[in-house]
This record gives structure tokens, C-alpha cells and sequence, in this order.
């Protein structure tokens, strides 16, 4: 079936920092621009029809010249420790990553939680 999108900025997503739209190539009207800090996070909550495994695909951009390391939380357990968020070459550049986590039947809190000074990349959306 189609993939669902959950923008960064359209509670319930959160995002612990700045909704902006500065650098283009986002999807919606902005991004997660989370504060330079560890546990900055952006968190979404996504909804799955059955339990089980499910691809989920986050969108970011990382213009600095450093890895922005995040642990994925789902529903509040660490599902992928300091998961990869490398750079992308410009903030306008933006890419896609894809991870396999497991889901409950309903709604679902995933979290990206970063674990190095920097903070998150910016982040775009989440699918799933
Ligand atoms: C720049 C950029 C931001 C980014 C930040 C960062 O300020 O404009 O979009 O989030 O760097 O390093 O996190």
C-alpha cells in the first residue's frame, strides 16, 4: 500500500528545537531543526495496521562536515542505538534513510533522539 508520511512539523509530531523552512527541499511547509544538544529529539507517532515489522523511511539533511548520531526509539525502547544521520554535502541536500523497526497494531511513538553534542540533522519527515 501507499506510504504514510508524517511531517516533522504537523503535531503530534514534536521536535525539541525550531520548525523552519530556510533551506529548500523539504517536504510541507518545514523541518525539524533540532537544538545543537544530545536528546534534542524530534518524535512522531505513526500508526500501523497490524503489529509486526515495518520499513520506515526518515528524510534529512546534514550540511556539516559530521556524522549527527540518533537513537530510534519506538514506543519508548531503543530499537537502533546512535543509528547514522551522516552528512549530505548541503542542508539543501536531502536524503533518505531506511530502517526496520517493530510496531505495535495502532499508534506507535518514534523517537530520534541524538547522542552527540550537534544534535539531529534537520528532519524532514518520517514514512512508513
Ligand atoms: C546551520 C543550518 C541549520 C542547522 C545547523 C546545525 O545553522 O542553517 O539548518 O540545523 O546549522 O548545525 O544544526
Amino acid at each position: 500500500s501507499a506510504a504514510t508520511r508524517y511531517e516533522a512539523e504537523t503535531a503530534p509530531a514534536t521536535c525539541d528545537g525550531f520548525i523552519e523552512s530556510n533551506h529548500a527541499g523539504f517536504s510541507g511547509s518545514g523541518f525539524c531543526n533540532g537544538n545543537n544538544a544530545a536528546g534534542a529529539a524530534a518524535q512522531f507517532t505513526v500508526t500501523a495496521a497490524a503489529a509486526g515489522d515495518a520499513t520506515i523511511a526518515i528524510r534529512y539533511a546534514n550540511g556539516g562536515t559530521t556524522g549527527r548520531p540518533a537513537d530510534v526509539l519506538v514506543n519508548g525502547a531503543v530499537a537502533h542505538a546512535a543509528s547514522a544521520f551522516d552528512p549530505t554535502g548541503a542542508w539543501t541536500t536531502w536524503v533518505t534513510k531506511t530502517l526496520t523497526v517493530s510496531l505495535n497494531a495502532g499508534d506507535n511513538i518514534i523517537r530520534l533522539s541524538p547522542t552527540a553534542a550537534d544534535g539531529l540533522a534537520n528532519i524532514d519527515y518520517l514514512e512508513t
